[in-house]
């Protein structure tokens, strides 16, 4: 059976389980193919949970984030102050738009990063999102926004040639869409090492052209595909939690991210600084600039 085939298969029994996050409408403008509902964001789960919501915009996480996503702008070739400008491009014409979330184990804080970054690039810089469910051993983002399993990521892998907007669940308050894992995940490891890895992620990037498409990892300690994935990207953003990775587990971690590509930043995740509780500090570059940066390096002035 064909993925489109499948989709429709799928799609039709969900409508009979009466799950609405993944049921489709036929849509005029795209000649009747079928596309997944959008979706609600429920501020009120995610505030609970501890994440970024638009309510906040002075509490520490977002003014952390926003130093922090004000800095991968600036990597991505969008800098200045104030709303974000156009991509750049890389070679081959295409957009530097694609950015993994990764880190050295598990629970050191890559879903909340990816996930407190698109939703502050998508409030507050207007900067359309798309977030990738690329865990496929650990998927957690269709359970953060509370969408049921639906299309995502495998799926495409299988049908490189299927628009993405077929697989992605729309946010309806913000320019935000979510790619979940998809059918059978597990086969995601696998399908990332052949020609439809680089085709994928090629549509995707230029599918939002005009975002960026933020995509979270496994972690590169205990997954294959976390390395295959930071290949086929532009940014990967290396997640590390104070306090609790261990240098020599997250150097060597590094260390396979540098070789696979040069475009590492550092985010340290949950690190307390001068006594006070803070979420992210520390963004450093390795990769093109060759070495660290400096924490906090001019990130005041942006605000
Ligand atoms: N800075 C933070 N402040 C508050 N809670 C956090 C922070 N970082 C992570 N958490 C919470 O810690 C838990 C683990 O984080 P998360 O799921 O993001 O880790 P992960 O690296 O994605 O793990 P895995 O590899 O298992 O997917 C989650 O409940 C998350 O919400
Ligand atoms: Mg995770």
């Amino acid at each position: 059976m064909g993925v489109v085939e499948k989709a429709g298969g799928l799609f039709a029994a969900e409508l009979a389980a009466g799950r609405p996050a993944s049921v489709p409408r036929e849509d005029a403008d795209s000649g009747g193919g079928a596309r997944p509902e959008a979706f609600d964001l429920d501020f009120e789960a995610l505030a609970r949970q501890g994440f970024y919501t638009p309510e906040d915009r002075s509490s520490r996480l977002s003014l952390e984030l926003r130093a922090v996503k004000r800095r991968l702008l600036r990597r991505l070739g969008r800098a200045g102050a104030g709303r974000a400008r156009g991509p750049a491009r890389r070679g081959g014409g295409r957009r530097r738009n694609l950015v993994l979330v990764a880190s050295t184990r598990a629970g050191e804080g890559k879903t909340f990063c990816a996930a407190n970054l698109a939703l502050s690039l998508a409030f507050e810089e207007a900067v359309p999102v798309l977030l990738v469910d690329g865990d496929a051993p650990r998927p957690k983002l269709r359970g953060l926004f509370g969408l049921a399993p639906t299309l995502g990521l495998a799926d495409l892998l299988r049908a490189p040639t299927l628009e993405p907007d077929l697989v992605c669940l729309k946010a309806r308050q913000a320019p935000l869409a979510l790619m979940p894992e998809g059918e059978d995940a597990q086969e995601i490891a696998a399908l990332l090492e052949t020609p439809a890895g680089e085709q994928t992620f090629a549509r995707l990037s230029a599918a939002y052209a005009a975002g960026i498409v933020v995509i979270d990892a496994p972690p590169v300690l205990a997954a294959a595909e976390t390395l295959a994935l930071a290949r086929l990207v532009d940014e990967v953003v290396f997640v590390v939690e104070a306090d609790a990775t261990g240098a020599p587990a997250a150097g060597a971690a590094l260390d396979e991210l540098l070789d696979v590509n040069p475009n590492v930043s550092l985010l340290l995740n949950r690190c307390l600084i001068a006594g006070a509780a803070s979420y992210y500090e520390a963004y450093g570059d390795y990769g093109e600039a060759g070495q660290a940066a400096g924490a906090k390096e001019g990130e005041g002035s942006e605000r």
